[in-house]
């Protein structure tokens, strides 16, 4: 008997109900050319043809669907979105530029001038930077609150609340937001819950099935996870997934489909992947809070995290991120990342490779003092992304930065 499938599509979408997101993220998305190319093609092109000057304005018009301009929509882009969308469950994506581009789209799509948003101070430097000073240029003026504490998020709350947007676990302390709470909260007030899921992935943590109404990634992360590509993602259910596809429309802060592929590619070890991060960070974590020079270790996984429980309930692992304070100031820090030789010195985070950060005067040497204290980014902070090398030689390497103190 033959089998038939939907044009041009790998698993017919029908088929994707109910298949686990590791299958998905090999799987869904798949956009196949008369060619018949087992792995996904890229099209690199910025225009698209018509067979006659008829059909190119009913694509204009919008009375047939189809590709214009790759501004608008481009093939590997779509199958990137299509494998995100249905990783994280949620209807739509629109894939963007960067991952500050998926949160400047979402922002100029949803929020109008006299809008206020709640965002919990722990968020990535640069998204707080953009709520401060670009949107509120723009009217639309934001309060920081505690991620944490509930009863700060409900104090903030205005009449023209319209966004609460959190990233959690946070970057870089590693705090765990109660989402179905923040949801709550939000629905309540008639505003959206938007949440960054970059640290966790759909893979650990999946937002919209607990409230959350927009999940917000920079593809530079863990999605393409080896540190190739800039990219950004927004997903969510169409009705707020056509403003912000609008908007990178007009706008322009689109995909690039070379970007888009790596990202699909990236995607489909994504779990096995982050099962990896999470494993080594979980050791590493431990063993960092019985070294003596460290002061405080800040790992959801750890017993003493004060959201462990929390964590254990919303997320299927900790993930690869872990902070620490070593004792003493700036100078300590900085001694003890120079005197690591395998990890790489950089900002980027969610890669294969471990990498090292000081966040105080890299990731976060933007924000005002009091911004930082509130923030508890201090000078003695180190953010580790931990990759999926051998955990003894990771040990090996952070043992030099130790060893470095001593000297
Ligand atoms: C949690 C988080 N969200 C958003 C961003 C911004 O992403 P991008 O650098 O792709 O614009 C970053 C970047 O480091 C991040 O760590």
């Amino acid at each position: 008997m033959s089998h038939s499938r939907e044009e041009h599509l790998w698993i017919p979408e029908s088929d994707l109900d109910g298949m686990s997101v590791d299958t998905l993220s090999v799987r869904a998305g798949q956009i196949r050319t008369g060619q018949l190319e087992h792995s996904d093609a890229i099209f690199p092109t910025s225009s698209f043809v018509y067979g006659s000057a008829a059909q190119a304005a009913a694509r204009f018009g919008g009375e047939e669907a189809g590709n214009i301009y790759s501004r608008f929509t481009n093939p590997t882009v779509q199958a990137f979105e299509g494998r995100i969308a249905a990783m994280e469950g949620g209807e739509k994506a629109v894939a963007t530029a960067s991952g500050m581009a998926a949160i400047l789209s979402t922002c100029m799509s949803l929020l109008k001038t006299g809008d206020h948003v709640v965002c919990s101070r722990g968020v990535f430097g640069t998204t707080n930077v953009l709520f401060q000073k670009y949107m509120a240029r723009f009217g639309v003026e934001t309060t920081f609150v505690s991620l944490t504490e509930v009863d700060e998020w409900q104090a903030a709350i205005r009449p023209e609340t319209r966004m609460l947007f959190i990233e959690t676990p946070s970057n870089p302390l590693c705090e765990v937001a109660d989402v179905k709470a923040l949801a709550a909260l939000a629905h309540g007030n008639d505003a959206l819950l938007v949440v960054d899921n970059c640290f966790c992935t759909p893979i650990l943590q999946r937002p919209l099935e607990l409230g959350a109404d927009l999940v917000i990634h920079s593809a530079t992360k863990y999605l393409d996870g080896q540190g190739r590509c800039v990219g950004g993602v927004v997903v969510g259910p169409a009705k707020y997934l056509d403003e912000v596809y609008g908007f990178i429309r007009s706008a322009g802060p689109t995909m690039s489909p070379f970007n888009a592929w790596v990202f699909q590619k990236g995607l489909e070890t994504l779990p096995i992947r982050m099962r990896a991060h999470c494993d080594n960070a979980l050791e590493l974590a431990k063993w960092l809070e019985s070294q003596p020079s460290v002061e405080k270790v800040f790992y959801a996984g750890l017993e003493s995290h004060p959201q462990h429980e929390l964590a254990k309930q919303q997320q299927s692992g900790f993930g690869g991120m872990v902070s620490f304070m070593v004792k003493g100031g700036r100078e300590q820090a900085w001694r003890f990342i120079d005197g690591t030789r395998m990890i790489s010195i950089t900002a980027n985070l969610g890669d294969v490779k471990t990498t090292i950060t000081h966040p105080a005067t890299t990731t976060h040497g933007r924000l005002a003092p009091e911004d930082k204290a509130k923030a508890g980014i201090t000078e003695n902070l180190i953010r580790l992304s931990v990759g999926i090398e051998a955990i003894d030689d990771l040990k090996t390497d952070l043992a030099r930065g130790f060893q470095a103190l001593e000297d």
